[in-house]
């Protein structure tokens, strides 16, 4: 065999395979024109196993050829099955009356409120500084809620915590930090916990009040704790819970239990500035060093031990995550609202 009678051979297959290859109509009958072509005993095949017989030097030009030759019919054998396997399905579908325009039928999935996700990765947070989660009863006696906390009935601080009597001396709590009181009697310090749940007030609802509402409490008591401890840990939550781009400060404030007071703000920095709230200072908590004189109710000495607390509005944390301009959102169980979380 010379090299052009090899090149007729190709040319010649080739042609005959461009004429069969639409008349193979099932993938059958495909399979056998593969057989024919490139099957051990195929026509390729033999051509190749020819290529000896030719002079070395020309051995390299004639590879060239069939291996085109080879890919060529590979490629257009696999396009081909491709194209009558659809054609199958295709036939399949619709002899069995099936039509795959019809839209689904949507089934909704439950999931997480977004207060409750956002007070399960408070809790997380905490959990791995080495917190344990408290809690206590919704109903309170004013001695928790007021008293031991160092509001009697006559201070004027108790109008902060305008409340839903429910019986003599009985409420629904206007804040977590009656669970402070309770944990500290049952325990001896070293104390670390943090107290999750939800407060009732009797405030006017607007966007930014509603009469049910979460806080998150925390509280530390051990030998030697300080102020920059309590600010430490609240910059490790903001930068867990926020991230990097928000910075905070601490402005003076007031609440009977602790001393000294102060509220915390945070507020985006840089480029997060120019999203949600325009760069402005938030409140997000109260907090403090844990009073002398609730100390020494619950029965710690505080010359040996100090002290912190913060509580935190769990709705606030909600709102500027995700950017929710209205707390009565949260109670109005819509699912349009709902299912953005
Ligand atoms: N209990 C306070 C409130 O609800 C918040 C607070 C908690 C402040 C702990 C200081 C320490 O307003």
């Amino acid at each position: 065999m010379t090299l052009e009678e090899l090149r007729g051979g190709v040319e010649r297959i080739r042609r005959e395979w461009t004429e069969s290859l639409p008349e193979a109509c099932d993938l059958e009958a495909l399979e056998q024109l593969r057989v024919q072509f490139l099957g051990r005993k195929g026509r390729v095949t033999a051509l190749l196993g020819r290529m000896k017989e030719l002079d070395l030097a020309q051995r390299a030009e004639a590879g060239r050829l069939l291996n085109k030759l080879k890919d060529e019919v590979t490629r257009e054998l696999e396009e081909r099955s491709l194209a009558l396997e659809k054609a199958a399905v295709e036939e399949r579908l619709t002899a069995e009356g099936y039509d795959l325009t019809l839209p689904g039928v949507w089934r909704p999935v439950g999931h997480l409120h977004p207060l409750t996700q956002v007070r399960l990765e408070i809790e997380d947070i905490f959990l791995r500084l080495g917190f344990d989660v408290a809690t206590g009863p919704e109903v309170e006696t004013d001695y928790y809620n007021f008293e031991a906390l160092n509001i009697p009935a006559d201070h004027p601080a108790r109008d902060e915590w305008d409340s839903f009597y429910v019986g003599e001396g009985q409420l629904l709590r206007t804040h977590t930090s009656p669970v402070q009181i309770r944990v500290m009697k049952e325990r001896r310090p070293p104390v670390r916990i943090i107290c999750p749940g939800k407060c009732y007030r009797r405030d006017n609802p607007d966007a930014t009040h509603a009469q049910v509402f979460h806080q998150v409490e925390l509280l530390w008591v051990d030998e030697e704790l300080t102020m920059a401890n309590l600010k430490w840990i609240i910059g490790e939550f903001v930068g867990a819970f926020f991230g990097p781009d928000y910075e905070m400060r601490f402005a003076a404030d007031y609440f009977p239990f602790t001393e000294p007071s102060a509220q915390v703000h945070i507020r985006p920095r840089g480029r997060a500035a120019t999203g949600r709230h325009l760069g402005g200072w938030l409140e997000i908590m109260g907090a403090g060093m844990v009073d002398p004189l609730v100390l020494e109710e619950v029965g710690y000495d505080p010359e040996r031990y100090t002290g912190f607390a913060f509580g935190l509005g769990v709705e606030r944390m909600a709102m500027l995550r995700w950017g929710i301009d209205d707390i009565r959102l949260f109670l109005q169980n819509d699912p349009r609202f709902l299912y953005q979380f």
